[in-house]
């Protein structure tokens, strides 16, 4: 496989790169740096068959002569993160919406296999007990930029299934509900490194809300190997297929194992959605994903536990060298 790799330095992109490139595939990531780093890749930039290209998705140049020599794009660059979204409304609707037509009209001009990593973020606050792939979605007013995400990915899939119809794109669609390891970042509002991070500074862990919120965290050790097989499973081309992990847990319930597990002093503190995010921002009470598709299709079944991905995520955050970004984890 010759792969393009966009968000390549990202959190899940760097991983994706780091199993292609050890499955002896050649790999092209595009990143523009913005919420990735470059030591994510620090491990591969001597491999011959890896190249890292500083630029952006909106660059529609650039995506053409990146993407002009693979036969496989994983699209992953996007502006994520509420904080990013809330603060950058206009320059995160420009890269998620735009960037993602340069991307896939570049791999449909290619003929290569497309796959876009869209997010469980779609559906919204449907809080149904198992999210099938075709649930409704519940978004909030277009007026609050905090929908603007899940809008903008919504019609990012849109344009992916529309061109997988009408000129047959291989494009794979996975909507991945809230993936979590080592090197994710806490600054753009990920719940799990912010915590940990806390935790280790001996902070408060600020939970927001009352706390009772349910998420299900995946691995991301658990999702990029999946993302890999669905791109080489024709079954998947033209559908969105769910990635997640199993293991439901309250957000207070995270903040104690966070504190369990890192044997911290920190206290647990609740913050209000007004004081974190400003005024009228909406959260979903619950986000629990139905894999079954997943599983059908390729096999996958969650295999890493919360708290194994807790100790992993604090193992790496306990070897960063002081003073290093914390994107860089
Ligand atoms: N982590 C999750 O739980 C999660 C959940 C749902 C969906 N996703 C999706 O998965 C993908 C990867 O997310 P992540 O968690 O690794 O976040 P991330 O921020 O670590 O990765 C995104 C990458 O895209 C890059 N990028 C942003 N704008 C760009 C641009 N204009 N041009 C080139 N590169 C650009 C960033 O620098 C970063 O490296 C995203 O598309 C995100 O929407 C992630």
């Amino acid at each position: 496989m010759k792969a393009v790799v966009t968000g390549g330095a990202g959190f899940i992109g760097s991983h994706l790169c780091d199993h292609l490139i050890a499955h002896g595939h050649e790999v092209v990531a595009l990143d523009d740096l913005s919420t990735g780093s470059r030591s994510n890749l620090d491990q591969l930039m001597d491999d011959p068959a890896f190249t890292l290209v500083t630029g952006s998705i909106l660059d529609q140049g650039l995506v053409g002569d990146v993407v002009a020599e693979c036969d496989t794009v994983f699209h992953l660059a996007a502006a994520v993160g509420v904080h990013t979204i809330v603060d950058h409304p206009l320059e995160s609707l420009h890269t998620n919406l735009h960037g993602t037509e340069n991307v896939v009209a570049a791999a449909a001009a290619r003929g290569a296999r497309f796959l876009i990593a869209s997010t469980s973020e779609v559906y919204g606050k449907n809080d149904a007990d198992g999210l099938t792939e075709e649930a409704d979605r519940v978004l909030g007013s277009p007026l609050k930029s905090r929908w603007s995400y899940a809008a903008a990915k919504g019609l990012d899939e849109l344009v992916g299934y529309v061109y997988a119809r009408q000129s047959g794109l291989p494009c794979v669609i996975t909507r991945f509900f809230n993936i979590v390891g080592p090197r994710q970042s806490g600054r753009y509002g990920m719940v799990v490194p912010r915590f940990v991070d806390q935790a280790l500074a001996g902070e408060p862990i600020t939970v927001y809300g009352d706390g009772d919120q349910r998420r299900c965290f995946g691995s991301v050790s658990d999702v990029v190997p999946a993302v890999v097989r669905l791109m080489d499973t024709p079954g998947a081309y033209g559908t969105a297929v769910n990635l997640g992990g199993a293991e439901e847990v309250t957000i207070r319930g995270l903040a104690e194992r966070v504190i369990a597990l890192t044997g911290s002093t920190s206290t647990i503190r609740h913050v209000s959605y007004a004081d974190a995010y400003g005024e009228g921002y909406e959260d979903m009470r619950r986000r629990m994903p139905d894999t079954t598709r997943a599983r059908d299709l390729i096999g996958y079944t969650p295999r890493h536990r919360l708290d194994d991905v807790i100790r992993a995520i604090v193992d790496a955050r306990r070897s960063t060298p002081a003073g290093a970004p914390l994107a860089t984890a």
